[in-house]
Formats: structure tokens, C-alpha cells, sequence
């Protein structure tokens, strides 16, 4: 079944291994012009970042959108923020409460330090193609067990029963009013979006680096979407690579 938001493509299927695998297929063998989304109602192989899978049952939102890239390719990590700044907009409509949601750089969505939402980026850059694939999972029905860290889901905190097709209307709708600052290269605005809902902004956190973990604070974001650490005297700017937080 197929249809329309803001003139982005959707597609949906009942059951993929990876919205991610599908969207880089899509992009294999169309090369689209414009955005196509995938939307799978349950996953088999639902990845996370790193190593790490993504528990994907039935009434969840799991879905990738394979981005052709119309902007500079420099402009990639601002990607990372936008993505973010979509996904924090579009779940907080559903909250009665949204003084708890957070963005933990660079790309999860916490709702009382739980995970809501996570997002796996991975990028075609070749001399024939440029494309982004954004994966985005929600937790929508089910806050998913047994992981390092705790989660949670909208229907557990919603005065009402979330539709996964609003979800993903909506999710489309502020996915790309915020691509938009990227084509106007307005930086700005997403990284002073970005640290008005960072997580732990200006605070102490645990990180780990090279598997050490280390303490610092959260002192501010580059125009390149880094994260800024002051450890002891000194303030250090690393990539969404080369850390990870204990949370
Ligand atoms: C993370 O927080 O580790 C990123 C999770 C990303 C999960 C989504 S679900 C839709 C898309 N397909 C995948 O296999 N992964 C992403």
C-alpha cells in the first residue's frame, strides 16, 4: 500500500528483517529523486546502533526513509540533529507531560531517562549516489525488557491509545520541516534546538571512551553536532563515533 504525506512516498510492509536492509534495496535498485519511506509493523532483524539489536514486536513503529542527499555531504552530521529534533517533536505532542522528554546525543528520545525512540543512520555516499537511510524505532505499544537500560512506551504515559499511523504522519511532517534548516544551512537553529532539550545539558555524566568511562560535564554542542566535555581542566569535542553514555 502506498500514499502521500508532504509529497513523500510511503511504503509499508507487514513483516521485514530491517526497515534499514528495505530502504537500502530501495535505493539499489530505483535511485529515488525523492524521500521514500519504509514502514514495517514488525521487524525479525531490527538493528541498533553498534552491535546492539532492536527487540521490534507488533505495535511499535519501526520505519527507515531512504533520503536522497540535496545538500552538501559536509552538512551530514546536522542529519544526526535534525533527526533527532523530529522525533522529540512529533512524540511530545502525545505526552501530557513533556517536561521529562529529552534527546540524549546524539540520537535517543528519553522520556524520564527511559528510552522512547532510537535511531540508526547510515549513509550511501558513492560517485554515482549520495543517499542517507534514517531508521527510526518508537516505542509505541510495548517498552521492550531485559536491555542495559530502562525504556518506556507512548500508550504507558498517554491519557489515550496512540495510532501508529498518526505516529507516522506526523513523524514524516516534522522529519522534514526540520530537513529544512539543513538546506538553508541554518545550523543554528537545530543545535540551539538540539540544547534546549539535550539531556543532561551542562551536567555530569558518565562516558565511556575507548572502554574506559570517564566523568565530565556537558558543556555545549558544535555546528558539527559534537559533544562538547569538560573532564577535569581541560574541554574535549568528540563525534557520535567515539563515546557512549551510561545512563
Ligand atoms: C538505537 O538506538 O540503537 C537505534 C535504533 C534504531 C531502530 C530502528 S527501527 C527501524 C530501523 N530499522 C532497523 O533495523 N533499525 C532502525
Amino acid at each position: 500500500m502506498k500514499d502521500e504525506v508532504s509529497s513523500n512516498e510511503i511504503v509499508r510492509f507487514k513483516s521485514l528483517e530491517s526497515t534499514n536492509d528495505e530502504a537500502k534495496k530501495i535505493i539499489s535498485n530505483v535511485s529515488p529523486k525523492k524521500p521514500i519511506w519504509v514502514v514495517a509493523d514488525k521487524q525479525t532483524k531490527g538493528r541498533g546502533r553498534g552491535q546492539n539489536i532492536w527487540v521490534s514486536e507488533i505495535g511499535n513503529l519501526f520505519c527507515s526513509v531512504a533520503l536522497p542527499i540535496l545538500f552538501d555531504t559536509k552538512l551530514l552530521p546536522l542529519l544526526s540533529c535534525s533527526s533527532s529534533i523530529a522525533v522529540f517533536d512529533c512524540v511530545k505532542e502525545y505526552l501530557p507531560n513533556t517536561e521529562k522528554l529529552k534527546i540524549k546525543w546524539p540520537n535517543d528520545i528519553l522520556l524520564n531517562d527511559s528510552k522512547l525512540s532510537g535511531i540508526l543512520i547510515e549513509n550511501i555516499i558513492t560517485n554515482e549516489k549520495n543517499y542517507s537511510i534514517v531508521g527510526i524505532g518508537i516505542n509505541v505499544a510495548h517498552s521492550p525488557t531485559n536491555l542495559s537500560h530502562e525504556t518506556n512506551c507512548l500508550n504507558n504515559v498517554c491519557e489515550r491509545k496512540v495510532d501508529l499511523k498518526d505516529v507516522i504522519d506526523s513523524l514524516v511532517k516534522s522529519f522534514n520541516k526540520n530537513l529544512l534548516h539543513i538546506y538553508k544551512n541554518d545550523a543554528d537553529f537545530l543545535i540551539n534546538k538540539f540544547k534546549n532539550n539535550s539531556w543532561r545539558y551542562q551536567k555530569n555524566i558518565q562516558f565511556k571512551l575507548n572502554n574506559k568511562v570517564i566523568e565530565g560535564k556537558i558543556v555545549d554542542f558544535t555546528n558539527d553536532f559534537e559533544i562538547m566535555i569538560q573532564t577535569d581542566k581541560k574541554i574535549e569535542v568528540f563525534n557520535s563515533g567515539e563515546v557512549s553514555f551510561n545512563y
